[in-house]
């Protein structure tokens, strides 16, 4: 599984962050850091969390 951010789109709500903070690097103002990444095994259902729970709806999962 591979998560696509859309850093135009994200607000920094750092709601990600919240659910898997290893998995979802924020900056200093809660920006997300990283566009596109692989998910470890066992980090799945973190990663569709954070994707529900982003209010911009800028996680897509692949
Ligand atoms: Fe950004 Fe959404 Fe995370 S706005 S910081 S990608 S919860």
């Amino acid at each position: 599984m591979k998560v696509l951010i859309d850093l135009a789109k994200c607000s920094g709500h750092a709601r990600c962050y919240d659910k898997d903070p290893e998995l979802f690097q924020i900056d200093d103002m809660a920006y997300a850091l990283r566009a596109e990444f692989e998910v470890p095994q066992g980090a799945e259902e973190a990663a569709r969390k954070a994707s529900a729970a982003c209010p911009e709806r800028a996680i897509r999962l692949e």
